[in-house]
């Protein structure tokens, strides 16, 4: 309240976090209203921060609800580890040194023991990966992701041998993110698009952003023109062991989107997909600027 009003007193009284402006003489009617609202403004400002107090606390539970669970997830995988030496140390020996002994069926029974042995190590070592990312400490930089995407795809030389895989690289912006987990996220993506677009004889590997949207920071995308999925099923795609596709037609342990996602979610980043059955795939993840 002043009698001395000008433009500029008005602008800076409000600019240091006034709720209005009144100048003296003034009306009581015309007083009313400007605290009713001041008083609104207050109450929302509180609830506010009541609510932002709230949201911490369900992080910082959830946050802890993570870490427990992979603490167990480790250690069950870890604990796991033993019998399953057992299972296959002593089928091993059991063909080997008794192999003389054993009728040929006994021996078929005993190969499927010791694949399904070798199937369950594999799950086990995934799963101790997936549990061990939640763990580790992200430590961001300027990644050149157009250049990492470049690295991968020429690492991944061994899962394209003997095909056509091409890949198209849009020029990409950089990203502020922990350069080894960005990597793995490019990997599974990467040899996910090598993997699916098998029975094309001409593979086309797509990577770039799409435009802006909703989302904060660049939408990187990767796009192949493989077998795609239903989309129905696109979200169960990101839990642990999902799959669409039968291990005699396409390897794998349904880790790796798995993996994907922890991480961009980490950067607290999002990411999704986009398919058709026979018509490809698209994935899409975004990775905002660390905050602050
Ligand atoms: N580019 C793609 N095109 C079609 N289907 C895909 C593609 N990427 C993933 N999928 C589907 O999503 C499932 C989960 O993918 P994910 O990478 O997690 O597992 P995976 O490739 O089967 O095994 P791995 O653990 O070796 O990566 C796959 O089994 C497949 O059905
Ligand atoms: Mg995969």
């Amino acid at each position: 309240m002043t009698g001395h009003a000008s433009i500029p007193t008005a602008v800076e009284a409000m600019r240091t976090g006034a709720i209005d402006y009144v100048v003296k003489p003034f009306k009581l009617s015309l007083l009313l209203p400007v605290l009713e609202r001041a008083l609104t403004v207050r109450g929302l400002r509180l609830k506010n921060v009541e609510l932002e107090k709230q949201v911490g606390q369900r992080t910082a539970e959830l946050e802890q609800l993570n870490k427990d669970l992979d603490a167990f997830c480790y250690s069950v995988s870890h604990d796991l580890q033993t019998p399953l030496r057992t299972i296959s140390g002593f089928s091993e020996i059991l063909s080997g040194h008794h192999g003389k002994s054993l009728s040929p069926e006994a021996l078929r029974l005993l190969g499927l023991i010791q694949r399904g042995a070798a199937e369950m190590r594999q799950l086990i070592n995934d799963l101790l990966e997936f549990s061990r990312l939640g763990r580790q400490a992200i430590t961001r930089q300027k990644v050149d992701v157009g250049r990492l995407c470049r690295d991968v795809f020429d690492e991944l030389a061994g899962e394209r041998s003997g095909r056509r895989v091409e890949l198209r690289l849009q020029s990409l912006p950089r990203a502020e993110a922990d350069p080894a987990l960005l990597r793995l996220v490019l990997v599974n993506l990467l040899s996910n698009a090598i993997k699916y677009t098998r029975p094309r004889e001409r593979a086309l590997i797509e990577v770039g952003v799409a435009g802006p949207g909703a989302e904060p920071g660049p939408v990187y995308f990767v796009r192949d023109n493989g077998v795609g999925f239903d989309l129905q099923h696109a979200a169960k795609l990101f839990d642990v062991f999902q799959r669409l596709h039968h291990a005699h037609e396409f390897e794998g342990t349904g880790v790796g989107l798995a993996t994907a996602r922890r991480i961009i979610e980490r950067h607290g980043g999002r990411i999704w997909a986009e398919a058709a059955q026979d018509s490809g795939a698209t994935f899409f993840f975004t990775l905002p600027p660390a905050a602050g």
